[in-house]
């Protein structure tokens, strides 16, 4: 995020923010993790592949699923996400009727919003043990409300944006410390990268 906590562009125009390190930085984090999970929202403001860029890291490996939290399945036919780089795993709410030739689990969605610990539970039976939330900010703040976060690691770049059209990260009040603890702070070139653990 920039330092008046923006995640994205004017009017949801997709913006760099990390710096080259933090890039090596969210590639390792994907290398890590066996599930890279998006809103639907991120999907169509950015149209990102998700996929680790293994020649980046300077070596190989396999390609984590992607999934995407979309209810009504709004993601464009031909978003990058469901390119033949790996597998994509959409997550929709019961009832909606699954599209031909694409990976759908339905989760129950009541008060509309999908159920995460049900998603969850879905990701888990196909063997998803570490999951890496990327965002956006509605999404993350699902995951939060519901208690499923074990680390947030977040890297702050030296950019204002001072864009009220933008994406912050949170809209709302929260505090962070009141279930986790900051584990490490540490600068990563121009910036900064900040990890909090659940206590
Ligand atoms: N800097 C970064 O690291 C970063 C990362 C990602 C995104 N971004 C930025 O964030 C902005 C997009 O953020 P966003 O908050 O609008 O998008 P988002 O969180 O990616 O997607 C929000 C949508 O996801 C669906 N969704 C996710 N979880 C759900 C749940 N539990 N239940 C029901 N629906 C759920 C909803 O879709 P429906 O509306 O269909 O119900 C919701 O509107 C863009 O500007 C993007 O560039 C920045």
């Amino acid at each position: 995020m920039t330092l008046d906590g923006y995640v994205g562009g004017a009017n949801r125009t997709p913006m760099r923010i990390s710096n080259d390190l933090d890039i090596l930085r969210v590639h390792e984090l994907r290398a890590a993790s066996d599930a890279v999970l998006v809103g639907v929202g991120t999907v169509i403001a950015d149209d990102p592949k998700l996929t680790v860029k293994w020649e980046l890291l300077g070596r190989a490996g396999p390609q984590p699923l992607r999934v995407v939290m979309d209810p009504d399945l709004r993601t464009p036919e031909g978003a990058l996400v469901r390119d033949a780089r790996a597998p994509t795993l959409f997550l929709a709410r019961t009832g909606v009727p699954a599209r031909p030739g694409w990976s759908v689990e339905h989760v129950p969605a009541p008060n509309g919003s999908l159920d995460v610990g049900a998603a969850l539970d879905r990701l888990g039976a196909r063997r998803v043990k570490r999951l890496l939330v990327e965002g956006g900010p509605r999404t993350l703040r699902r995951f939060f409300e519901g208690g499923h976060v074990d680390e947030f690691t977040l890297f702050v770049a030296p950019l204002v944006l001072a864009e009220p059209t933008a994406a912050r990260l949170f809209e709302s009040p929260m505090d962070l410390s009141a279930g986790m603890r900051l584990a490490s702070a540490e600068m990563l070139r121009t910036g900064l990268v900040l990890t909090w653990r659940r206590r």
